[in-house]
């Protein structure tokens, strides 16, 4: 089976296709072509969805010839069209969605709609979980610049979620304390930058919420705020890393307790910001003492990308579901799997 999936819930433009492998377990990623739009949002200090929404659309062509041509198959050869569905930013989703529907009526191929989230929650399986009864039961830590939860993940479409966060996302954070730090966007590869030469003990940032299952990171950003007009001399570096520390230290304890809690043997890190070399081995520290299986994409992996979307697509259709191209994109998609028809169910 091969799936062609594209993800445009924000300001990525993703096409990718994955093909099952026969016979064997496994699945070859045929391409992934990704174009970026930072540049074009990065002087707004954040994203502009009616920018974003244009240039999926001048992006979105060209990169599926890409994609057709790296892959070396006709599109006729693709036996189902996948797109996000959400959650995203809704003329963004529009576009993906809209795309692949036309192939998939097109061609004559199931459409499936898939969520975001599912993409960077399977994310970390990617090349060792090509069938659905390979994932194993985990607790998963979606951390981006839209979301932070914890999911106790029991197998395929069946989640449950543990906790999330009640204002910022983790992400977003991150975005939001670089920009007031007069750093770059996006402001999580900055920030883990310049903490890389900081003191991370120096400024005692507020860890909130650490006895609940949800997050919340406002006050950290805040605190950040008024610290700023105080601070005199070099303190870039330090502030990064203790920033940086405060938003692991939250992330590490409340994932452990949800393994220990649901008594998972597995914890697997997915999104934008588990690319942060710091986060990934501090947890993944954490986890070996618990005696935890850590699982963690490559980083090509964790921020926004089709392939996670081609992986969902692919283990969906395994499992018989399909979408119906009548299947509106929801800009607040849930993690709930009563959306996906049952395909074929007699
Ligand atoms: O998953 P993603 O690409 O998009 C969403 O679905 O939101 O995540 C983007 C987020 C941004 O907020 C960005 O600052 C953050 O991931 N990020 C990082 C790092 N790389 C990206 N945060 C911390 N450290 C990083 N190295
Ligand atoms: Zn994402």
């Amino acid at each position: 089976m091969t799936v062609l999936a594209l993800e445009t819930s924000c300001d990525e433009t993703g096409v990718a296709i994955l093909r099952e492998r026969s016979g064997s377990l496994g699945s070859d990623l045929l391409a992934s072509e990704v174009a970026s739009q930072i540049a074009a949002h990065e002087k707004y200090g954040g994203i502009v969805p009616e920018i974003a929404s244009r240039n999926h659309l001048v992006y979105a062509p060209g990169l599926l010839k890409r994609a057709v041509s790296a892959a070396k198959i006709c599109l006729s050869e693709v036996d189902a069209f996948a797109a996000t569905s959400g959650p995203g930013l809704a003329s963004s989703l529009m576009i993906g969605a809209s795309i692949a529907k036309g192939l998939a009526i097109g061609f004559g191929k199931p459409y499936l709609a898939i969520n975001h989230l599912e993409g960077h929650l399977l994310s970390p399986f990617f090349g060792d979980a090509d069938r659905v009864d390979k994932i194993s039961p985990n607790i998963s830590l979606i951390v981006s610049g839209g979301h932070t939860m914890l999911i106790q993940v029991r197998a395929i479409g069946d989640y449950q979620l543990i906790g999330q966060t009640v204002d910022d996302a983790a992400g977003e954070a991150f975005d939001k304390v670089a920009k007031m730090l007069g750093l770059g966007y996006p402001g999580g590869p900055e920030i883990e930058k310049n903490a890389r030469s900081g003191d991370p003990h120096r400024f005692d940032l507020p860890r909130s919420m650490l006895n609940s299952e949800n997050f919340s990171f406002s006050g950290m950003k805040t605190a950040v705020r008024y610290l700023l007009p105080k601070l005199k001399g070099n303190y870039l570096g330090d502030l990064c890393a203790s920033f940086q520390q405060a938003i692991i230290d939250v992330l590490v304890r409340k994932t452990i307790a949800a393994a220990r809690i649901c008594r998972v043997g597995v914890v697997t890190i997915s999104g934008g910001v588990s690319c942060n070399q710091e986060l990934r081995r501090q947890l993944g520290e954490a986890c070996a003492r618990e005696g935890l299986e850590f699982k963690n994409p490559e980083p090509w992996l964790c921020t926004d990308n089709a392939a996670m979307i081609a992986l969902a697509g692919l283990l969906r259709l395994q499992g018989g579901f399909q979408s119906q191209v009548t299947e509106e994109i929801d800009p607040n998609l849930a993690l709930v799997p009563s959306r996906y028809a049952l395909r074929n169910a007699t």
